[in-house]
């Protein structure tokens, strides 16, 4: 697996903007799809391209295109859909997967509410969406099932991940790689990160 924290001054700069207590609801959101359009740029930099002849005003000429179907992007509920409208910027093409999942209060592990993915998702890469990576349960729940359901080929984007989260995908799914704007300290007893962004849901909804 591949961890690629971004270099992005952009990155770093709108997430700094973010972790502000007293952002707006609609400055948190706007900051978020920006993050999620600059992170999918950063995590479709290796897609395959092939040559493909067109004719151009000058006549035919070669040209790069994409190899490979457009991704599927899989915002996870109810946060990561903070982040679509930005990373449909870059794929205005890109199919879409949702999935939901909550914590069971028994076992504690996440249970799925919601799924539905594309149903030709063996010929997709997905693209998993979810602005913060904290115990990584949910994340690797998440492609658990996307592999369950054949996909082959999995990425993942992050506004701020925690260094635990990060573990777990790593021994859980190695094969998969994040994509992550910012890599803070640790988690607290709560299971939020520290410094982090608080809930990143409530922030996006206005739920607070
Ligand atoms: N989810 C959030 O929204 N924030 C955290 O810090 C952890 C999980």
């Amino acid at each position: 697996m591949s961890v690629f924290q971004s270099t992005h001054p952009l990155v770093k700069h709108k997430v700094s903007l973010l972790r502000d207590a007293d952002i707006s609801v609609k400055a948190f959101r706007e900051l978020t799809n920006e993050i999620g359009a600059l992170l999918t740029m950063e995590a479709t930099q290796d897609f395959a391209l092939t040559e493909h002849t067109i004719s151009c005003w000058s006549g035919d000429i070669s040209v790069p295109t994409l190899k490979d179907k457009q991704p599927t992007l899989v915002p996870i509920l109810r946060a990561g859909l903070g982040m679509l409208d930005g990373a449909l910027k870059v794929l205005p093409c890109a199919k879409i997967s949702v999935v939901g999942l909550a914590r069971n209060e028994q076992t504690l592990a996440p249970d799925t509410y919601y799924e539905n993915i594309v149903s030709d998702i063996a010929t997709r890469t997905a693209i998993i969406i979810d602005p913060m990576l904290a115990t990584g349960g949910t994340a690797a729940a998440t492609i658990s099932m996307l592999k369950e359901s054949g996909c082959q080929h999995i990425k993942t984007i992050f506004l701020v991940a925690a260094p635990e989260g990060i573990e777990v995908i790593q021994k859980a799914h190695p094969d998969v790689s994040l994509y992550i704007g910012a890599v803070d300290e640790k988690l607290n007893d709560q299971g939020y990160i520290l410094p982090g962004l608080g809930d990143a849901g409530d922030k996006i909804f206005g739920t607070l």
